[in-house]
């Protein structure tokens, strides 16, 4: 057995609010709900979910009040979620896992791009709202305080086709920015806005004839900026072909990358790069003239093979596969890239807003397990790294908080500690990552993905 494998483990009940144990001091000015999301539940009655990525979406909420801490969990009640509540059965394709059913029915499916609605990967607050996102197009809405499902967010069944988008939204000044993929003989990405309360609206579109696994953007004040790395999908097999929907996915470095330029005033382009496989971009900004693109970078897709539960928790000591900090500069029309730090860095999170000019992005790291146990500070200017670890624990994706007069800095985790089966929400110095405070609270949260913090009320 793995001593991760707690954190793989489906949970059986939703938490009502309970106090957590506080050990150490939390800033008195550290007030509001870190929330988090991942997948909690990885039984379909009948069937079983075969990827970390596929489990049932539950919501995690830490709430720091002059009281104290306490935490409480829900599942998203999603249509897929509900069916299975319903009849024991999941009904539509999930990321790397199909129901039993016929063929002609999954084709079908594929056909009216039925793809599931299970948004386990992300939270954002649009406006006044808040919702759970994941890479199909169907958000759900949740209510902050109770977790509880509100419904689904169609975004306002505006004139865009159902497609395959990002749980990623960059907001500038509120508004809400993210890239769809229609599959196709020509694939096209389409760069979109969207105000709180206003429909979404189209700035730009790129043809690509070999789409690649999008998973992320960044930003700055005049694009979005998307790799396309050579783990691609010819669309017509996805359509025909009876496997789930990412083993339709091939690794293919003849093709190298590209990174693409959708441009906030509609003009795009794309610069020819190696090839790498990229979940995650840290950040985009300017330095001078120059544009540099920061992601994480990984040698090819196998990470994605990784992540099955099967090759997770089975016997093999290889350890996961882990990216490194890369950043393209493009200027005059060249693109250039540089590795800027082999630490291996994943769910990463920097304090500046998207487009700013950055020095320290925070993640988490793998150092002794095989699977992501630590957290790191890593300095881009000096490529120096600093350490959060525990024998024994498993440290969930940073959330820096800064205190209201900008002289103080925390990042805020969710760690399981797998020596006693129980989580604890960790606060660390965010500057020299040695330890504040840490709140145990008798549940598990199994690994999950990103999460935000709602500061007000
Ligand atoms: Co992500």
């Amino acid at each position: 057995m793995q001593d991760f494998e707690l954190g793989f483990t489906s949970v059986a009940k939703e938490q009502e609010p309970i106090r957590a144990e506080i050990s150490g001091r939390l800033p008195d000015w550290l007030r509001g709900t870190l929330i988090r999301n991942g997948p909690a539940q990885w039984n379909a009655g009948v069937d079983r979910m075969r990827h970390w990525f596929d489990g049932f979406a539950m919501l995690h909420a830490f709430t720091l009040d002059e009281s104290g801490v306490s935490y409480r969990s829900r599942f998203l009640r999603g249509p897929d979620w509900c069916a299975v509540q319903a009849d024991g059965k999941l009904r539509h394709p999930q990321f790397a896992t199909d129901p039993c059913r016929s063929f002609f029915k999954k084709v079908a499916s594929l056909f009216v791009n039925e793809l599931g609605c299970n948004p386990n990967v992300n939270v954002v607050k649009l406006g006044k709202r808040w919702l759970a996102l994941t890479e199909t197009p169907l958000a759900i809405e949740f209510d902050r305080q109770t977790l509880q499902t509100l419904g689904v967010f169609d975004y306002d069944q505006d004139s865009f086709h159902r497609q395959i988008t990002s749980a990623h939204p960059v907001f500038d000044q509120g508004v809400m920015h993210n890239f769809l993929v229609q599959l196709g003989r020509e694939t096209r990405y389409t760069g979109y806005r969207m105000p709180p309360g206003g429909s979404r609206e189209a700035f730009a579109h790129y043809l690509s004839k070999t789409p690649g696994y999008l998973h992320s953007c960044s930003m700055t004040s005049r694009e979005m900026l998307l790799w396309e790395g050579p783990f691609t999908v010819n669309p017509l097999q996805l359509l025909w072909r009876n496997r789930p929907y990412i083993e339709n996915f091939r690794w293919r470095p003849e093709l190298g990358s590209r990174l693409v330029r959708l441009g906030r005033d509609g003009r795009s382009e794309a610069f020819e790069l190696p090839p790498l496989f990229v979940f995650h971009h840290v950040n985009a900004f300017y330095e001078g003239s120059c544009l540099c693109v920061d992601v994480l970078a990984y040698q090819d897709a196998r990470s994605v093979q990784q992540l099955y539960l099967d090759d997770l928790l089975g016997p093999s000591d290889e350890p996961v596969d882990t990216p490194e900090l890369i950043r393209v500069r493009v200027e005059k029309g060249k693109a250039q890239m540089e590795t800027l730090s082999k630490t291996p860095v994943e769910l990463p999170r920097i304090s500046e807003a998207q487009g700013q000019p950055y020095r320290v992005v925070y993640g988490i790291t793998r150092r002794e397990s095989r699977f992501y146990e630590g957290l790191v500070r890593l300095d881009t200017h000096t490529d120096t790294a600093q350490f959060w670890s525990e024998a024994g624990c498993f440290a969930g994706e940073p959330v820096p908080q800064v205190s209201p007069d900008g002289l103080e800095k925390v990042l805020l985790s969710v760690v399981l500690d797998s020596t006693c089966g129980q989580s604890f929400l960790l606060v660390l110095d965010g500057e020299t990552m040695s330890e504040r405070a840490r709140c145990y609270v008798p549940a598990v949260v199994p690994f999950g993905f990103h999460g935000g913090f709602a500061s007000e009320g």
